[in-house]
């Protein structure tokens, strides 16, 4: 995977000839699953923009929604001095790590004059505190909400809503409408219907655009606009990766090798827990946006045929060096099941120099003049070969700078790297019953009447509860 600008995936560190021929993938494992890859490819490819995988057109067919994003994003930006996302999952985890990898580390805490947006704050929790907290820092008449929902009905975000649409309200009246965007489906769910009575400004999330899937759709272009990021360079990037795999040969397809690569470690070396180590705290929620991708799309319990198979790898967030002095101890001496993805940044948008100074303690004074950036490369490359010498597989993604075209980049490798995987594990990667189960059974538990979720409050009432004893102190 190269290119002037392009990641790269290193996987030397995950080959047998590198890590050890008992602990490492060899090329035979991979030749052996050529065949299945070109087929898999060639099912991705087929089913392009239909069915589930409206997303793979995200950066080619928006002009006119881009546009229409930009004008909203001007008139937001300077009408309000805070942009509230409501939205949980698929709709908050997208707009969090293109914030945090585009703008300022501390976006919200600059002054006005330098953020040039207004504050951003992501709600993906019902947390009352978290909630009450909301409102006691921002000014409601000055602020604008964007309630993301692709089914319309997310209980989670429509509590919010609720709330938010009350003290509205109450607090500014008539026009309290200018003050919601509606993000959601064109036809399905409730807040579809909502937003056409009250007459919000809406987005559309395109049919065949899971909420995973929809970094790229309104849900992650609006807020990414709103805070000034170049959501043009973001979809230039997710091009760019998405022509660059455009093979069905898995050495000239990176996102294609990365899925081999990890079926072949879960099926055949009981590898099921893939690490995201970002080597940047920009990158910090790239790990955390991959790994609802990654555990959502491929944890599944049976086959497209209906066959139970329990695939999945855990996926786990880690953030390097922070977690070296954490987690690293169990990756390298724990078991044999892990595959750490480190991302290193190759040039940081700022470089801190370290002072010479502590002459008298030589284990102090030789960290001066080098830099915060050496520093942080120096212990990404210790901790990499540290799991070497451990017999433990690692693999690198190569980022030239994090910048908008590469974030794209980054998001359309790793959505392609994931539905490849599940044609491999032959599973439906764009279901979450997993998830809906909960849903149900939540809204069971506060008094829903809907059919179905009276009868699993019918359901529940039968499980017998645990014995009194199972609960101490
Ligand atoms: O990927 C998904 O589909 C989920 O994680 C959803 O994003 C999440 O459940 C929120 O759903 P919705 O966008 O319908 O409110």
């Amino acid at each position: 995977m190269a290119g002037k600008a392009g990641i790269t995936l290193d996987i030397g560190h995950l080959m047998a000839d590198t890590v050890g021929w008992q602990y490492g993938i060899s090329r035979g494992m991979i030749g052996e699953r050529e065949d299945a890859a070109k087929a898999a490819f060639e099912a991705v490819k087929k089913r392009r923009g239909s069915g589930w995988l409206g997303w793979t057109e995200l950066p080619y067919n928006q002009d006119d929604i881009v546009q229409d994003i930009l004008s909203t994003a001007g008139q937001i930006r300077e009408r309000f001095d805070a942009f509230v996302v409501l939205g949980i999952g698929g709709s908050a985890l997208g707009p969090v790590m293109a914030q945090q990898a585009l703008n300022h580390l501390r976006y919200n805490e600059l002054p006005k004059e330098k953020r040039g947006g207004p504050k951003l704050y992501v709600e993906d929790n019902v947390d009352p505190e978290r909630m009450r907290s909301l409102l006691d820092v921002i000014d409601i008449r000055k602020t604008c909400f964007n309630v993301v929902t692709k089914s319309g009905g997310t209980a989670e975000t429509m509590s919010q809503y609720l709330i938010i649409s009350e003290l509205l309200k109450k607090q500014i009246g008539e026009g309290w409408q200018e003050h919601v965007i509606a993000t959601t489906d064109a036809e399905k769910g409730n807040l579809i219907q909502l937003a056409r009575k009250e007459g919000f400004k809406r987005f559309i999330i395109p049919s065949g655009v899971g909420g995973r899937f929809s970094e790229l759709s309104p849900v992650g272009l609006l807020p990414a606009a709103v805070c000034g990021i170049d959501i043009k360079g973001l979809l230039q990037g997710a091009r760019e990766m998405d022509g660059r795999c455009g093979s069905g040969d898995v050495w000239a397809n990176p996102a294609l090798m990365e899925a081999v690569l990890q079926v072949i470690a879960m099926e055949e070396m009981g590898v099921n827990v893939l690490v995201m180590m970002p080597y940047a705290d920009s990158l910090k929620y790239m790990a955390d946006w991959f790994c609802q991708l990654w555990a959502e799309s491929l944890g599944k319990n049976v086959t497209r045929k209906g066959m139970a198979v329990n695939v999945g790898q855990t996926p786990v967030k880690a953030l390097g060096v922070t977690d070296q002095h954490s987690q690293l101890q169990l990756y390298t001496e724990g078991p044999y099941d892990k595959i750490v993805t480190f991302l290193r940044v190759e040039a940081f948008r700022d470089e801190v120099p370290i002072p010479h100074g502590c002459e008298e303690f030589p284990d102090v004074a030789f960290l001066g003049g080098k830099t915060l950036n050496g520093l942080i490369d120096a212990e990404y490359r210790g901790t990499q070969y540290a799991l070497l010498r451990a017999g433990r597989m690692s693999q690198t993604i190569h980022v030239p700078e994090v910048n908008a075209n590469t974030i794209g980049q980054l998001i359309c490798f790793f959505e392609l790297a994931t539905a490849y995987a599940g044609e491999l594990l032959d599973i439906d990667a764009f279901n979450q019953p997993g998830v809906e189960e909960s849903k149900i059974a939540s809204y069971a538990v506060l008094g829903n009447t809907g059919e179905k979720f009276r009868k699993k409050q019918a359901e529940m009432a039968d499980v017998p509860e645990p014995k009194a004893e199972y609960r101490l102190g």
